[in-house]
């Protein structure tokens, strides 16, 4: 059995994890600092959210450099020295890919302009709409041509149907399985490939059960992304990167992630994460995705509001207990195992897509600043004084201790995994030859 199959990946973003100079931002040697929480909660791996140099338009997801890490974060070297103290431990290490786009201060973008995708014309060519709203073409101020982003318009998309990129792909890969990662999060791997005719999307009929924005949701995406060729497109990531892990993040319904999985490894369930806090609607989402045997089960992460905000306080316990025991892999997001709701976000807004909130720093201690830094954070710590890793080991009842408990437990539920249709707004399904069962009554919040 691959070592992923049943794993728990605990999703750090790096920023916000640990810093360990002062500077109010996470870094490698901070997360480095605090790998032993990793190891006594037994997770089997970690998601570093990008490490690499970025503007920071979209915080990371803006990579201007593929294989260097940014200054604000560490080194190489510092990578080197988190990879080796995580092996030594036990832990496998995940990077993010980003290879739909690069930031728009690239080099690629000027020295490799045939990398992207331009319009054939003065203007945009098609309907095709921007995942942050808006056009998805901007034009290019320095030579008046316009240009495809399916975020941020400082996120040029790359045409994956040049060759030249996908071997300078295939050479990032290389380059990070190198020096140690175990395994890629590939970023918004629908968008990998796009209609070669740059056709028109077609207005939407039903109802896409992802949430999307207004001018997005109004479009059946069917030209301006999740293409039939990008499965091939994917295999030379595939090619690359031997039997490393590949988790992809396709925003589309349960029912279009077969095709990704002919190449990845798992898919993350998002029509489970955005699920209706409801028996019934969580029963449909889990029986869909369950049967396809192969989906990361994720309960947030740092795009959407985070699991103690959407769920409630008094259902913290039952969700830890339906994500560490579903089949499957499951990723956690760092601040979840304590219960860390949304915070205020900051003074200065980072994100204009509103996503501070859901990316606080970690809190450890009950100090002001949670442990997390010295100097002054990025973004505030939310309430470490009520809630932090420090005070909830000293309570064996705490949230903490019983993700603990249950990743451990989980190790022992076996296959087959049979979801029992149970009236009455209860989740319950069984595991194992022994047919453990396991009942969670997901609460109104
Ligand atoms: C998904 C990432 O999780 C998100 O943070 C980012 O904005 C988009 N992809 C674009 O890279």
């Amino acid at each position: 059995m691959p070592w992923w199959e049943q794993a728990v990946v605990y999703q750090i973003y790096p920023r916000s994890f640990q810093d360990s100079d002062g500077d109010g931002v996470g870094d490698l040697r901070g997360i480095r600092e605090r790998l032993d929480h990793l190891v006594w909660l037994g997770v089997d791996a970690f998601w570093l959210s990008p490490i690499y140099p970025s503007p920071l338009a979209d915080f990371g997801y803006d990579v201007s450099d593929y294989t260097a890490v940014d200054p604000q974060l560490g080194s190489l070297e510092d990578f080197d020295e988190l990879v080796a103290a995580a092996h030594e431990r036990g832990l496998r290490v995940l990077l993010d890919l980003i290879p739909c786009h690069t930031s728009i201060e690239h080099p690629w973008f000027r020295e490799h302009s045939d990398w992207y995708i331009w319009s054939p014309v003065d203007g945009p060519p098609n309907n095709w709409v921007s995942a942050f709203g808006g056009p998805a073409w901007s034009r290019d101020e320095q030579t008046g041509r316009w240009y495809l982003h399916s975020f941020y318009p400082e996120q040029p998309d790359l045409d994956w149907r040049n060759p030249e990129v996908v071997e300078a792909f295939q050479g990032v890969v290389r380059f990070w399985l190198e020096r140690g990662a175990d395994g890629f999060r590939l970023d918004a791997i629908d968008r990998l490939i796009k209609d070669d005719q740059l056709r028109d999307d077609p207005p939407a009929s039903g109802t896409f059960p992802l949430p999307l924005r207004d001018d997005a949701a109004k479009l059946r995406r069917i030209y301006s992304g999740n293409r039939p060729e990008a499965i091939e497109a994917l295999g030379a990531i595939r090619e690359a990167a031997g039997d490393a892990l590949l988790v992809g993040e396709v925003f589309q319904p349960t029912s279009e992630y077969s095709r990704y999985l002919q190449v990845l490894d798992l898919v993350f369930a998002f029509e489970f994460l955005f699920s209706p806090w409801n028996a019934e609607r969580l029963r449909a989402a889990i029986g869909a995705a369950a049967e396809l045997r192969r989906v990361a089960w994720l309960m947030s992460n740092h795009d959407f509001e985070r699991l103690a905000t959407r769920v409630g306080p008094e259902n913290l316990r039952a969700a830890a207990m339906l994500l560490l025991t579903l089949p499957g892999a499951a990723f956690l997001y760092q601040g979840d195992e304590i219960g860390l709701a949304n915070g205020p976000g900051a003074d200065r807004t980072y994100d204009r897509a509103g996503r501070d909130l859901m990316r606080h720093p970690m809190q450890w201690d009950s100090s002001p600043t949670g442990g997390f830094t010295t100097g002054d954070p990025w973004l505030p710590a939310v309430d470490p004084a009520e809630r932090n890793v420090e005070a909830q080991l000293d309570d064996p009842d705490s949230l903490l201790h019983l993700y603990r408990r249950l990743i451990e437990e989980r190790k022992h539920l076996g296959e087959p995994f049979r979801l029992l249709d149970k009236d009455g707004g209860i989740v319950a399904f069984e595991r194992g030859e022994d047919e453990i069962a396991i009942a969670v009554t997901p609460k109104p919040s």
